[in-house]
């Protein structure tokens, strides 16, 4: 099949494009090189594989993404603005890139009758995670209070009782609580795109990714993901920096792992009945806390220890780990990289 892949240089978009040609797939890959993610554009452009075609422009612009779409079966959205951003003057990049982006190309795709396509979303349009209370059952905590943040006070409460609660894992069907901009426009590009399935009759498959790490994760900017702040930590000789108690839980999954959950979904999209939309968790299945994170990559690289700051970022969920069961059992997929093989890899000089 020919598949577009948009944000194809990106971290997660360029281990996509890779995957697809290892599964014998023609790849068309779009990517606009922003100098905020790729400061070195030239090395960005060389992850793209030779012999592969790469269309320099942005997803915005909708004449080159009617150009791109000529001839293709599937599209693959990767292009994006992750992490929680800086401040709310991110706001409109946020929205414009994430929203405004996805409106023209899902525009462009019911004109040209491209009628499949896989979306890179994020377990972030859940808000926090899911939780039990011993007295009332699965509850739902608002977001933290600052002045509880800044008393060290990290775990919600219950709403109801103010009790202890115990964290589970997210289903699909949990519903949508986005909290920060950057969720915010995750979850209207799910949105969008399933009203664009319903109204071109086309099928889309909704990946809310985990925190994903792996080779070429972003670095040094401000929004690189936390795995990638402890390493350059350790390899300037510093502790990683533990916000919070550390006991903060997530889900890391290896990009590799997320790439073959897209070529799964890409056949998905090719059996689901027209004007379905499905989401599917992508995460390794067993969650970890950020301190477990930071002592597994400070004991790979022989590095100094972690220290627990205390600190804390307003915007943060405390705990989200999602059940990735649907994805294993509708999709087959299975994820082939474990924690430790992946730690090592990351923490590699090559890389
Ligand atoms: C991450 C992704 C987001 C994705 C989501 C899916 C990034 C930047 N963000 O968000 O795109 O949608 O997963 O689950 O890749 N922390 C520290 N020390 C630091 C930095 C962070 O302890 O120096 C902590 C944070 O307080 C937080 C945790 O690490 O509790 C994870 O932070 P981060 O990597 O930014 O990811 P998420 O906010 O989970």
């Amino acid at each position: 099949m020919r598949i577009l892949v948009t944000g194809a240089a990106g971290f997660i978009g360029s281990h996509v494009v890779e995957a697809l040609l290892a599964a014998g797939h023609d790849v068309i890959a779009y990517d606009a090189l922003l100098p905020a993610v790729h400061p070195d554009p030239r090395r960005a452009r060389a992850r793209i594989p030779s012999g592969v075609e790469f269309v320099h422009a942005d997803v915005i612009d909708p004449v080159a993404v009617a150009t791109a779409l000529r001839g293709v079966d599937v599209v693959c959205h990767h292009a994006a603005m992750v992490g929680l951003g800086v401040d709310l003057d991110d706001a409109p990049q946020y929205a414009s890139r994430n929203d405004l982006g996805t409106a023209v190309l899902l525009a462009a795709m019911a004109r040209a009758s491209v009628s499949r396509l896989v979306l890179a979303s994020s377990m972030v349009v859940y808000g926090e995670g899911r939780y039990d209370c011993a007295r009332h059952g699965r509850v739902a905590p608002g977001p933290r209070a600052a002045v509880d943040l800044a008393a060290g006070r990290f775990e919600p409460p219950c709403p109801h009782c103010g009790a202890p609660l115990g964290p589970g894992l997210v289903d699909e069907d949990t519903a949508l609580d986005p909290r920060n901009v950057y969720a915010a426009t995750k979850a209207a590009q799910e949105f969008l795109a399933t009203a664009w399935a319903r109204a071109a009759a086309g099928t889309v498959a909704l990946l809310r990714y985990h925190n994903v790490y792996g080779p070429r994760m972003p670095r040094d900017t401000p929004y690189a993901g936390v795995a990638a702040i402890f390493r350059s930590a350790l390899r300037s000789g510093r502790p990683p920096l533990v916000f919070e108690d550390g006991g903060q839980r997530r889900d890391f999954v290896h990009v590799r792992d997320v790439a073959s959950a897209n070529v799964a979904a890409i056949e998905w999209t090719g059996k689901a009945d027209p004007g379905a939309g499905r989401a599917f968790n992508v995460g390794s299945g067993t969650p970890r806390t950020v301190g477990d994170l930071a002592a597994g990559l400070s004991a790979a690289t022989g590095g100094p220890a972690p220290v627990v700051t205390g600190d804390y970022r307003l915007g943060d969920v405390r705990h989200v780990t999602a059940s990735n069961l649907r994805l294993r059992t509708e999709l087959g997929w299975r994820p082939a990289v474990t924690f430790a093989a992946g730690l090592a890899e990351f923490v590699d000089p090559a890389q």
